[in-house]
């Protein structure tokens, strides 16, 4: 059962102290905001005023840029962020915007160099953002390039894999912002993955209709009803501090409102033979397959000796631990891979977002270790990381083929953000299986100063 007062927990018997155990609720009240916030140029100015510039954003991960001179482009509405590799290993991020007139430095998402060249007049850069050379220096006037006019510099950190930047001098340093407790993200080992695709679509929705669709699995028996043979759609659902969140969403058991809770079906089957076992073999029940496919993974990882298992508890071998990174991105955490969710607002369109996944993959030579079916990658995906891969980038009038799972998505969320519009529409109504949504918009109603 999943009741408003009682919500549901995957684990009762996890310890207080393991990320598992769920998390005492916050109160966040019962407020019904105005729909307005999904349509209106005004609400998206302020989001530019005072959201964007304040948090702590995705920018990148560090598999894209492990040597020095390497590179990789975060674009997020009219500003544009290079993070660049240092000489010394850490990670450095500028505006990517020539001081001269304003040309972008870096005209590609990705690269590695040892100067940056601007196109514009062919001014320099290091690596380190200090300008190198000023292409006919003696016909400036000296007043004018007292200050060297090297790039301006953004607030740059990473954790476990995971590149942020900030543009606001005043933010708390990104390991306060970080509202999940020390080592959640870090046991993961994102580092050690890479990127396998990167598929970026643009959708018809405001970027919030698109967090809000990924931030509960209330909708799964409606719009995705093929998913529960595999799949819980009851989720642990915890909020932690700054408008962070994860649901924790049971895989390799079929959901309660399935009748026949006994038969192994073909897709358990084929979720057994993921996790190296031979499902001809298995005498079991389908309620026990999570548990079985759990421990086979467990002994798995400890002969190809995966230590990054060792830190994860046995749910997290086969759920999804679905975390928030407020304001906007979300990561569906395995111990074989990340799948990276980023809404990205369109820059003038308040109707617009640019979905922007990742997929990351942690390659193991094994015959018996697999490529997780629910990456959905394309046949002759190379896996291994020995190339990152170009991304594909669709339009809005352009179809990509998602996977049946996000084409029904793509489908709701533009009808859902139609739907704000409507006169009959008074606003969200958010039940217990929504506390994540709700604890999203609470947060970016204290940022924006304002009640929902
Ligand atoms: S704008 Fe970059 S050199 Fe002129
Ligand atoms: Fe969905």
């Amino acid at each position: 059962m999943f009741l408003y007062n009682k919500p549901y927990v995957v684990n009762p018997n996890a310890e207080a102290t393991s990320l598992e155990a769920k998390r005492a609720e916050p109160d966040d009240g019962l407020d019904v905001p105005s729909p307005e916030r999904y349509y209106s140029r005004e609400f998206m100015e302020r989001e530019w005023r005072a959201l964007w510039p304040r948090v702590w954003l995705l920018a990148g991960v560090t598999a894209d840029i492990p040597e020095e001179g390497d590179y990789t482009v975060f674009d997020i509405g009219p500003e544009s962020v290079l993070v660049v590799r240092q000489k010394d290993g850490s990670i450095r991020a500028f505006y990517n915007v020539c001081p001269h007139r304003g040309n972008k430095v870096a005209l590609n998402e990705f690269g590695s160099v040892d100067r940056f060249t601007c196109a514009f007049h062919g001014w320099r850069f290091c690596t380190d953002g200090k300008v190198d050379r000023i292409t006919d220096e003696e016909s400036f006037h000296p007043s004018l390039l007292r200050n060297r006019p090297h790039l301006s510099e953004v607030r740059c950190d990473h954790v476990g894999g995971l590149i942020f930047v900030n543009m606001d001098g005043q933010a708390p340093p990104l390991r306060d912002w970080i509202g999940l407790p020390k080592g959640y993200i870090e046991n993961y080992e994102i580092d050690k993955m890479h990127v396998v695709r990167h598929v970026r679509t643009e959708w018809h929705g405001n970027w919030k209709v698109g967090v809000d669709a990924f931030y509960e699995t209330y909708h799964l028996p409606h719009i995705h009803p093929q998913t529960q043979g595999v799949m819980e759609d009851y989720s642990q659902y915890d909020l932690y501090p700054n408008g962070f969140s994860r649901m924790i969403v049971p895989i390799c058991t079929k959901s309660h409102r399935i009748a026949d809770q006994d038969t192994v079906t073909p897709d358990l089957q084929y979720m057994m033979q993921e996790a190296g076992m031979n499902p001809a073999e298995y005498r079991g029940n389908a309620k026990d397959v999570r548990a079985t496919v759990q421990a086979a993974k467990r002994a798995r990882a400890r002969r190809l000796g995966l230590s990054h298992y060792e830190k994860l508890t046995d749910g997290q071998l086969t759920d999804s631990w679905a975390t928030g990174l407020f304001p906007n991105v979300q990561i569906g955490m395995h111990p074989e891979g990340a799948f990276i969710m980023r809404f990205l607002p369109h820059p003038t369109d308040p109707e617009r977002f640019f979905y922007d996944n990742l997929t990351m993959y942690r390659y193991v030579d094994d015959p018996d270790y697999f490529v997780p079916g629910w990456m959905g990658l394309p046949k002759g995906t190379d896996v291994t990381g020995a190339t990152r891969p170009p991304v594909e980038q669709y339009g809005i009038h352009q179809r990509a083929d998602l996977g049946p799972v996000l084409n029904q998505d793509v489908e709701l969320v533009a009808a859902v953000q139609r739907g704000s519009r409507s006169r009959g529409f008074r606003g969200p109504l958010w039940s217990a299986q929504e506390s994540r949504v709700r604890h999203f918009h609470r947060e970016l109603d204290r940022l924006l100063g304002s009640k929902p």
